[in-house]
Formats: structure tokens, sequence, C-alpha cells
């Protein structure tokens, strides 16, 4: 949610290009508006647009030189998107520059209290700028203001009697320090740091810095100087390119058996090593936590770990969780999902597992869960642009089936060799028909409502496919389990509607295609998707059948695939689709 970029460099550069290039990186972040400020001739200059980064890139010009800067790229929380509500904000006196990610809580009470300030747009984070009354360049300015926050911020600020000094503040919204022999990177993701340098800081909350090109100054809150270790950056395979493909999430998706691969490898090299028989014999439960398409895949993981390793486990939506009240019993295990690692409604719950084992499950081995948890697993999906999650789902249900089948190994002293099963789902992963699924998207594409049912697992991958056509089409879908149709929501059904049976499973095969007929029967339009059988006056998505619960990670495919294609048929960008952000670190 909001990405943030501060630089400063030795010598003067083209410094909106220099953030521009950055600012890019961090799009996944927001892209309804985006802004930069810099110090020219002693003066804050800013620039700001609406929309994509693109449009501020041609506003900016090369002609602005300067070597210190910061830019944001926005996800409209307080104040609808636009230049106004875009960030820099300055302050009253014009003397500094702020850009901010996280929510001010208190920003109405603390508006109120500044007496005959301008404020110009409606969102929360304006008042950070304002506050800072002193002109003078220390962070004990930033302190001062962070101290009356309520609520979440990483901040990134200049002053502009000071051309060599970016002050950076930290609660509960990422932020980390580079520091290469020509130049500083503070951003709010390690991916800006790319080809830059070798290793980086990490804030913690409640703690700044004053950062220049000579040196890095920790504070705690109180203003107290603290000492902080740096962190290696993982050499990462990440390629920011298409290739040629015309967008991401479509080379993504094609990405994904490279990501089971990885799968593979990481369990032959023992990633899986701290998941011991000792510490086995204590779970008494698991709990899985996590929000969108990571709950999803949590949903099957804890069905999964029933099955095999039979230890009652519960999934749970993160945002509701930590308002439940549950009483958590000795012997939990917290399983966290979440491919950003920053998820905030996700991080929330780590307060409620504190004195518990907790396992992360991230494609985000830099992330805020991955050093708060006491066990982390990697799901090296590699990096994900598309903001709909599509290789980096399909790899957390395969790290959570791997999870169940280990589990089951080590509580049964057996030795199932389910590394096989992956490696015999590998030599059917690419039978995809895409000219056929390519049909039944145009044929999906036009209806008024799509509605996805499927019984068990099927109902959980029903989940997820209705969120990714949603969230890509913006056609209205929901899931809902077979058996429930006939309580209720057939009353959605017509002959406007498209009903998509998802039935993988032998054992419920006719009874998820009775419930498909009732739906026929109203009017709906039918598309099944299974490895069985079924009646030709249906359209069909064929999946191979594999015999075993991986099937889920073909139905998967194919279901993302068909969100993408109805997202392109539609004319719609299904890379950056509205309303959404990729990393959600507001609650
Ligand atoms: O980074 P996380 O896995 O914690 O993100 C959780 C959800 O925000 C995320 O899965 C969201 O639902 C995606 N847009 C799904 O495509």
């Amino acid at each position: 949610m909001c990405g943030i970029v501060g630089i400063i460099t030795k010598k003067q550069v083209p410094i909106c290009s220099s953030l521009v290039q950055k600012l890019k990186l961090l799009e996944y972040r927001g892209y309804d508006s985006s802004g930069l400020a810099f110090l020219n001739k002693k003066n804050i200059k800013v620039c700001k647009s609406k929309g994509e980064i693109k449009n501020l890139e041609q506003k900016i010009s090369a002609k602005d030189m300067g070597n210190i800067g910061i830019a944001h790229t926005r996800w409209a929380t307080h104040g609808k998107p636009s230049v106004l509500n875009a960030h820099p904000f300055l302050s009253d006196d014009k003397n500094w520059a702020i850009v901010h990610n996280g929510i001010v809580e208190n920003y109405l009470e603390l508006k109120s209290s500044l007496a005959n300030v301008n404020f110009c747009s409606q969102t929360d984070s304006e008042v950070i700028a304002k506050l800072l009354q002193t002109n003078a360049p220390h962070i004990l300015a930033l302190i001062d203001v962070c101290n009356k926050i309520k609520g979440s911020f990483a901040i990134v600020a200049i002053n502009k009697l000071d051309n060599n000094t970016l002050f950076v503040a930290k609660r509960k919204s990422p932020i980390y320090v580079m520091q290469s022999s020509d130049e500083v990177i503070v951003a709010s993701d390690t991916i800006c740091f790319e080809n830059t340098g070798k290793d980086y800081y990490t804030l913690l909350d409640d703690e700044f810095c004053e950062v220049s090109l000579d040196k890095i100054i920790f504070y705690d809150k109180t203003g107290k100087v603290i000492k902080k270790s740096k962190t290696l950056l993982k050499k990462s395979q990440n390629k920011f390119s298409k290739d040629n493909l015309p967008h991401f999430m479509l080379k993504e998706i094609l990405e994904e058996k490279v990501a089971i691969k990885n799968i593979i490898d990481y369990c032959q090299n023992n990633g899986l090593k701290k998941i011991n028989k000792s510490l086995v014999r204590k779970i008494k439960q698991i709990i899985f936590i996590g929000c969108g398409s990571a709950y999803h895949a949590g949903l099957i993981g804890a069905k999964l770990i029933e099955r095999y390793a039979k230890i009652p486990s519960t999934c749970h939506i993160a945002s509701e969780f930590r308002y439940a009240e549950t009483d958590i019993k000795p012997g939990t295990v917290f399983v966290f999902i979440s491919q950003s690692g920053e998820t905030a409604d996700t991080l929330a719950n780590l307060e409620l597992a504190k004195g518990f084992i907790t396992i992360g499950v991230t494609n985000n081995m830099h992330s805020t869960l991955s050093r708060a948890v006491s066990i982390c697993l990697d799901i090296m999906a590699g990096k994900e642009i598309a903001v709909a999650s599509t290789k980096a789902y399909l790899a957390q249900v395969l790290m959570l089936y791997v999870l169940s089948r280990h589990l089951q190994n080590l509580k049964f002293n057996t030795k199932v060799d389910y590394l096989s099963h992956v490696l015999d789902l590998l030599n059917v992963f690419e039978d995809i028909d895409f000219k056929k699924l390519d049909d039944i998207a145009k044929f999906v594409a036009n209806k008024s409502e799509v509605i996805f049912i499927g019984r068990d697992l099927d109902y959980y991958l029903a989940l997820e496919a209705s969120l990714k056509l949603k969230e890509v089409s913006y056609i209205p879908s929901f899931a809902v389990p077979s058996g429930e149709l006939k309580h209720g929501y057939l009353a959605q059904v017509d002959n406007r509607t498209c009903v998509v049976g998802i039935t993988t499973q032998k054992n419920l095969h006719s009874k998820t295609l009775s419930n498909v007929s009732e739906a026929h029967s109203r009017g709906g339009n039918i598309v099944v998707c299974s490895p069985f059988d079924i009646e030709q006056k249906y359209l069909k998505i064929d999946v191979p059948n594999i015999d075993n619960d991986l099937i889920c990670l073909l139905v998967a495919q194919r279901l993302q695939y068909l969100a993408y294609r109805v997202s392109v048929i539609k004319g719609f960008n299904p890379d950056k689709p509205r309303n959404l952000a990729k990393s959600v670190t507001v609650e």
C-alpha cells in the first residue's frame, strides 16, 4: 500500500528520473497517483500526478538536476485519488517535504490542534508535514511529531536547509535503508536495492534515522542514539520484464512450473528441516491465518493437514481472527500465510500468537513476517508484479501440501514419497488447452454474474477462482459450496448468469453435477472444470486426471488463466486492477 523512496547521490544527477525509476519498482504497491519532491537551488520543488507513474514521468524534466529527493506512489485510503491528495506534502513554512505510508488514526484531532494552518488535501498524511513547525533540520523534529501520531507510518522527509540528509521514521509499515559508495536509498521495499548494494538496514517499530552519504544515525523514540546491524540482501532471480508477453499476469501464470520445481528443490535441500519430530510432538492444533488468496490457500492447507497428519486445523481470515477473542489452547501452532509478508491484517495477529510456535509461509524472506516468526518457509515463487496473485498462490498451496505430508511422515513414522507426486504433476502441468480456454473466456466475458461452486477442496478453489475473476474483470462473482446452492443462492441464477462447477473428487462428482443441473434448469449457463466425463450440453474445462490432491494446482492454473483472458477481452489491464494494491500494509 503506497510505495516510498528517498535518494541522496554524491553527484548532481537528473534526480526526478532517478526517483521515478525507483518508484516504478514500487508501483505494485499502489498506482492511483504519485509524486516527488527534490531540492533545487535551496528550494523544495514538488511534482505530482494522478494515475499511473507514467503520468508523473511525462511531467518531470530531465533538466532538473539535484542530489536529494523523495517520491511516493499512492493507494488511496483517506481522500480520493487526485493531484491534491498525492504526496509529498509540505510543511506550512515550506521547509519540509514528507512522504508517508500508513494511517494517521488521530489525524482529525491533530489537525484541529493546528490553528491557522491551511490544508490543501483530504488526506490523513498532510498533518504530518504541517506538524513539522520547526525549520531546524533535525530528526528530533520528526520524532516529536511521530510521538503524537496514533496509527502506522513509514515516513521519509527532506528539509531545504540540509541537502545531505533524509529523515526517516517507522511504525508498523516497512522501511529499509541502503548505503553504497555514491548513493543512499531509503525505500519501503528492498526491491529498490537490487543492483545497488549488498546489504541494508531494517528499521523496527518506533525507530528513526538520519541518513546521509557518509553516515547513518539511528534513534529510538526518546531521541537516544541506538546501534543497528545490517542484513545481507538475498540474491534475487527477479526479472522485471514481461519477456515479450503482453502482461505480467500471463507471464506469472506461465512461470508456475518453475515455482513448483523450486519447491521440490527446497524440500530436497532440507527446507523443512526445522519442522522436526520434537516440534510435531508439541502440536495439538494448527491455526492458519491469511487474507484474500493467502486465506484461500490456508483453507486448503488446514484441510490437508487434517486429512494426512490428523492434526486438528482451522483457517481464519486475519482481520476477523484478531478480534474474535478465541481461546488459544497450549500446543497451538500458528501458520501465517502472506506472499508479501507485509500484510497489516495478518501481521496484527502475531501479537495474539506471542508465546506460541509460529510458522510463516511467504514469498519475501526480507519481510516483517519472516523476521517475526519462529520458522519461515520460503515459497520461492519469484517476485510477482501483477497485483492479482497467481504463481504465489499456487506455490503457497503446494508448500502447504508438502507441509501436510511432511507432518504425516513425522507423526506416523511413515515414508510417503510425496515429492514423487509433485514430480508427476510436473509431467502434466503444461497439458493445457489455451485455445479452448480462450473460447470459454469469450463465453464468460458477457455474463452478468459468475457463480463458482464446488465441494470440499473444490469449494476452496471456487473461492479463489471467484476472487481472481472479480479482481481483474470486475464481473460480479461469488463462490458457494455446491450443496448450499439450493438454500437460497439459486435465486441469483437466470439466463445471464454463468455457473462454473468445479469437480475433481470422484466421490463427490455426481453430487456436484446434480447441483450444476439445478442451476442449468433455471437457465444458468454452465461451465464444468473437471477431469471426469460430463454431459455434452455443458462447456468443459479439461483437467488431467492425476488422482491426488495436487489436482488443485491444475484447476487453479486454468481458472487463473480464464480470469486473465476475461479481463483482456473486456479491455482491462489485468496487471493493475482498479482499487487494489499488491501489498496491503494498512488495516
Ligand atoms: O501479501 P499477502 O499474501 O498477505 O496478500 C493477501 C491478499 O491481500 C492477497 O492475496 C490479495 O487477495 C490478492 N490481490 C489476491 O490476488
